[in-house]
């Protein structure tokens, strides 16, 4: 009775999960998403609790383990910045491969409490699930601390590239599958301990020839690759669940990866040899076009706000700056003022804006912003020519067009944001300085541009007050 009940929970647990995924999928719905996700999650729980099988001293144990990670996952939760998230899902991306690496090292070591045979003579079924969990999960840990140094900014965000490096990559992944099936054969633990290890270089090689840019592809692929492992860990455990939900993750992180590899103009099969958009020896992070530039011109948000109330048409382009300043309500708030003014407002999202998927949707939702002034770039990019004033503020690689230009650049292929096709281009950020990919943008140097030097929500709310007082 008690396993019926378990079992078909663990149903209704499935449905809400691939329900949050679909909640998840839009603005308007993703509330209810993370709820149902939420939900699906605490029935999951109980449902484990509640399998027989399950002794008292064991149940204790995992309420113990539940309020310690729990508690932890809480309070990072609750402090974490909205702009630290990528790193923050790195970080728990690597601990779903490192509880993949524990879970096949005790089921290899202990398999009577697996109940999947004796010591040296567990099945084979068994060792390849296991050896595949082990191995996954190796990779997205090692992988994963590596992106979670790079978004920390604890390691260079620079490509590190040397010759030979796909090749050296695929070669480890041939050898990695010529282990896995030694291991399946013999039940070797030294077989078992090399996988793991090579596994954990496979996993650093592949994430650290990825540049600045290229980041969030990779943060996508790692969230799929702990999908793989924890459905791994599910064939391991014998939990129907965990494999559903695993599966679930893994595609969900591969779909993800597909279109962000897209939207990067970037070729999958790269991203799962590591370090595309870099050739080795080649471009790293820096430099974009340099040479003789004209001065740069600098206006006042009095200057801006005059420009504004001329206008007919102004496409705005928020970026990383923007979540750093929490600079939406007062955007929103210069985007009424301006259509009351009778100037048609659109808001412009390049997919990589910010630093995590969605992000600057998630940002301008929260101020507000109604869903239908909001474009994705390829409905927005043949609108630009017509602009009168690209308001870009706290982007700037997403504007870059050293993305078309520059074969050097670790950015080219990215399809931009065409801002200076617009007959103004303002541009608000605090001083110069390069974006994420560490690459110039010389649309600072243009004649059609005007800086707005200052921190984007005080440059906005000066802009707000100057068009309020006339
Ligand atoms: P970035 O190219 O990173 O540029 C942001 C700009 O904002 C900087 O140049 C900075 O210049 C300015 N800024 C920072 N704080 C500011 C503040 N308080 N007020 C005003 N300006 C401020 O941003 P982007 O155009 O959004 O591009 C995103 C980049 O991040 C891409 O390279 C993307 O590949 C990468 N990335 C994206 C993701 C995802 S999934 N979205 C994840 C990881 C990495 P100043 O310092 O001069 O002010």
């Amino acid at each position: 009775m008690a396993a019926t009940l378990s079992t078909f929970a663990y149903l209704v647990a499935a449905v809400l999960f691939i329900l949050a995924l679909r909640g998840l999928s839009h603005p308007t719905t993703s509330r209810q998403g993370n709820l149902f996700g939420m939900v699906g999650m605490g029935i999951a729980i109980v449902a484990t609790l509640l399998r027989p099988g399950m002794g008292g001293g064991g149940i204790g144990l995992i309420i113990l383990a539940l309020a310690i990670g729990g508690g932890a996952g809480a309070y990072i939760a609750s402090r974490i910045q909205m702009t630290a998230l990528p790193q923050l899902v790195a970080a728990f991306h690597s601990l779903v491969g490192l509880s993949a690496v524990f879970v096949a090292a005790a089921a290899f070591y202990a398999p009577e409490s697996f109940g999947i045979g004796h010591a040296g003579e567990i099945h084979g079924g068994s060792l390849v699930e296991m050896s595949l969990g082990l191995a996954i999960g190796a990779i997205t840990f090692s992988g994963s601390v590596i992106a979670f140094a790079k978004l920390q900014a604890l390691m260079s965000g620079a490509p590190i590239t040397f010759k030979g490096q796909h090749w050296l990559n695929l070669g480890l992944g041939i050898l990695l599958v010529v282990l896995i099936i030694g291991f399946v054969a013999s039940g070797s633990a030294a077989l078992f301990w090399l996988i793991a290890i090579l596994a954990f270089a496979l996993g650093f090689l592949l994430i650290i020839p990825i540049g600045g840019a290229d980041m969030p592809v990779v943060v996508s692929m790692l969230n799929s690759y702990s999908g793989w492992a924890a459905a791994g860990i599910g064939f391991t455990l014998s939990n129907l669940l965990l494999i559903v939900t695993g599966a679930l993750v893994g595609a969900s992180g591969a779909i993800l990866s597909y279109i962000m590899c897209k939207g990067m103009n970037r070729s999958i099969i790269n991203v799962l040899l590591g370090g595309f958009g870099t050739d080795a020896g080649g471009a790293a992070a820096g430099g974009g076009a340099t040479g003789d530039r004209a001065p740069v011109k600098a206006g006042s948000p009095e200057d801006a706000a005059y420009i504004m109330r001329n206008a007919q048409k102004i496409i705005v382009v928020p970026g990383y700056g923007m979540a750093v300043a929490q600079a939406q309500q007062v955007l929103r708030e210069m985007g009424d003022l301006l259509k009351k003014e009778g100037a048609q407002v659109e808001y412009a999202i390049h997919p990589v804006a910010g630093r995590m998927p969605g992000h600057m949707n998630v940002l301008l939702a929260e101020a507000n912003v109604p869903y239908e002034d909001v474009k994705e770039l390829e409905e927005i990019n043949p609108e630009f020519a017509d602009a009168d004033v690209a308001f870009v503020i706290g982007a700037n690689d997403v504007t870059n067009p050293a993305a078309k230009t520059d074969k050097s650049s670790p950015i080219y292929g990215m399809p931009i944001l065409d801002v200076e096709r617009a007959k103004t281009v303002f541009f608000i950020k605090r001083g110069m300085a390069s974006g994420y990919a560490g690459v110039d943008n010389e649309l600072f140097f243009r004649p059609n541009t005007m800086m707005l030097f200052g921190d984007a929500k005080k440059v906005t709310q000066e802009i707000v007050q100057a068009l309020q007082r006339d």
